[in-house]
């Protein structure tokens, strides 16, 4: 018995069968979007996958194997899929505003999906190590899912991304593994942070939800959550990956990960006033999450209180939304210089160091 619905699939394999098959329906458009590359947009990555398939979990077995249970147990199996709370979506009476940032958001947010997808399962296709293949086949069948789910609620409004197009033609960046996983471990957690606050604001505020996905977001959210803590795991494997040196790559990627967010979400404001949430308000409460769990294995934090925090994002933005008026060779070097101080201040704000637990596995607290 073949499943018919990327929710029902069991295997990543299963899951891009179906969606292969819906392809045909898909849009130019939407593939065009999800095809950009640029410092703002989802990319899809490469690594040394022997290097990674080398990890020997023993040091954090009993945690592993009560995570791998969890996976396997398949909590969200047919979850995302329309049911009867999917209410009709009048996508021709939106806004156009709102219905042009809207579709940005679930295009990007299903190539960010499905950029876990293809480089999870390749890690899967390739591996050996028993405990690493498993672990890669969940998190990719879950990815699958996510992606499968958005295009769905794309298609409803004309557009849906190609993903078997982009999986052969988008362009791969490589990361050496330990920047795989504190880029991958961050985008993991902070997706938990970024879909339970929109949940718990839209639970509380019901008319602001102007479309059904939102209604998804909580059991989403535990599947993102579950993917960090095994990456997680993965670095506390090697504690050479959270000391010395690697600090600095850490809050690195924790600066480049926050501020990403923040200039993003502010490129699209109709869309956040439709859900009656303040951006900056937002960005703060997702990086306070993200923080507070992300001291499960980094021994820092940013401290994102600092008077220069908020006045570096905001000059990040501005920057950012010069770049993208330029219309000549100086104002784009102009822009591009400004751009790169206000991430360097942002970058030089002093961390806050903490200790690290010994035992890593949380349980979501929001
Ligand atoms: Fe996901
Ligand atoms: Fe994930």
């Amino acid at each position: 018995m073949h499943a018919k619905h990327t929710a029902d699939a069991t295997t990543v394999e299963e899951g891009l069968a179906i969606q292969e098959e819906q392809a045909k329906y898909d849009s130019q458009f939407a593939t065009d979007v999800a095809m950009q590359n640029t410092l703002l947009t989802p990319r899809f990555y490469t690594t040394d996958f022997d290097e990674m398939d080398a990890i020997d979990v023993s040091p954090v077995r009993a945690e592993w194997d009560g995570l791998i249970e969890e996976m396997e147990s398949d909590p969200n199996k047919g979850h995302f899929k329309k049911n009867e709370d999917w209410d009709t979506v009048d996508w021709d009476g939106m806004e156009p505003q709102l219905k042009k940032e809207f579709i940005d958001f679930l295009i990007s947010s299903c190539t960010a999906e499905f950029s876990g997808c293809v480089l999870y399962k390749e890690m899967k296709r390739r591996g050996k190590n028993g405990d690493i293949v498993q672990l890669f086949q969940l998190m990719a069948r879950d990815e699958a899912r996510h992606a499968g789910f958005i295009n769905d609620a794309l298609r409803e409004a004309g557009v849906a991304v190609n993903l078997g197009f982009l999986t052969q033609k988008k362009k791969y960046t490589y990361f050496r593994p330990k920047f795989i996983y504190y880029a991958t471990y961050l985008s993991e957690k902070i997706g938990y942070a970024r879909y339970i606050t929109i949940f718990r604001h839209l639970q509380a505020n019901p008319e602001h939800r102007f479309h059904p996905i939102f209604k998804w977001f909580e059991e989403w959210c535990g599947d993102e959550f579950r993917h960090g803590e095994a990456f997680a795991l993965l670095m506390k494997t090697d504690p050479k990956l959270t000391s010395g040196i690697n600090v600095y790559w850490i809050k690195f990627f924790l600066t480049a990960v926050y501020a990403t967010m923040y200039v993003r979400d502010h490129q699209r404001p109709a869309f956040h006033e439709a859900l009656g949430v303040d951006p900056d308000w937002y960005a703060h409460e997702v990086y306070t999450k993200t923080s507070k769990l992300s001291e499960q294995i980094f021994p820092i934090t940013l401290d994102i209180e600092h008077p220069r925090w908020q006045r570096g994002l905001v000059r990040l933005q501005k920057a950012n939304a010069d770049l993208a008026a330029a219309n000549n060779f100086l104002a784009k070097i102009v822009a591009q210089a400004q751009a790169g101080a206000a991430f360097l201040s942002l970058l030089t704000i002093p961390a806050i160091r903490h200790d690290v637990p010994d035992s890593v596995r949380l349980e979501p607290a929001y």
